[in-house]
């Protein structure tokens, strides 16, 4: 199975190419608003996208249309810390390009390092500091691995989901640092990644590497579901997520029309 067959069921399941994928961080599949007019398709089907559920919940890529847009929507990623590769982490980002997505959202559930960040709030990414220890670059064939990563998050992107963020949203505007995981931060890792960031997780970076390596405008959004270094269960981290996906719905849907 080819990245081009999968890119075909999708545009097939779209009626068209694709413009705008989506990916979902945990607990966020409910940040898909009801005015996405979707239908899925699992990822059995997609033979590129590795998938191994961590709850359960088996991955569907969400195809349809969502505020004049024709989207793709991934419910369910894979992570570095569950032992897949760097190429498998961004296969999805690959995959939404070869089906015609010329813009990203990524979104994830994150830990404040930030003091002034309360559990709720979202955070858009103004830039990241990749401390996986990965690059999904490395080793590539592609023509020029030495992406420009200045402006990674698109500052145009940024500015329209900015000037529909309400005050009671509690947005801000900050740097994501991402780590390999699984495991939570010490007291002293959060002291020193307070120093070089505002909000920690266990994804996106790598997405954000391989989007602006294919020329994708990338727009990232995080939901801080605890403080860094504090006790935090993934019960929590999902809770917050499901309760408060239904903004970033409203967000996303707002610049979907401006992408
Ligand atoms: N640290 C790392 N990743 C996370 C956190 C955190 O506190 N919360 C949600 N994802």
């Amino acid at each position: 199975m080819s990245i081009e067959e999968d890119a075909q069921i999708i545009r097939d399941a779209l009626g068209g190419s694709a413009e705008v994928a989506i990916v979902l961080g945990s607990g966020l599949a409910a940040a898909l608003g009801n005015g996405f007019d979707r239908e899925a398709v699992p990822y059995e089907r997609l033979k590129t996208l590795p998938f191994k559920p961590l709850d359960g919940h088996r991955g569907e890529a969400l195809v349809g249309t969502w505020s004049g847009r024709r989207v793709l929507a991934f419910s369910g990623r894979v992570h570095l810390y569950q032992g897949f590769t760097p190429q498998q982490v961004t296969a999805a980002v690959r995959l939404a390009h070869a089906a015609g997505a010329r813009a990203l959202v990524l979104t994830n559930a994150a830990g404040a390092l930030n003091a002034a960040y309360r559990a709720g709030d979202l955070m858009l990414l103004a830039d990241h500091v990749n401390l996986t220890g990965a690059n999904p670059l490395t080793g590539s064939d592609a023509r020029n691995p030495f992406v420009d990563m200045n402006d990674a998050y698109s500052s145009r992107l940024r500015a329209e989901a900015c000037m529909h963020a309400r005050h009671e949203h509690r947005l801000h505007d900050g740097v994501y640092v991402g780590l390999l995981g699984p495991s939570y931060e010490t007291p002293a890792e959060a002291r020193y990644l307070r120093t070089i960031g505002d909000a920690v997780g266990m994804s996106t970076v790598l997405e954000t590497i391989v989007a602006r390596s294919l020329g994708m405008e990338v727009l990232a959004f995080s939901l801080i579901t605890n403080a860094a270094g504090e006790e935090t269960a993934h019960d929590e981290v999902t809770r917050i997520a499901g309760e408060r996906a239904p903004l970033l719905a409203q967000l996303i849907e707002a610049t979907l029309e401006r992408v």
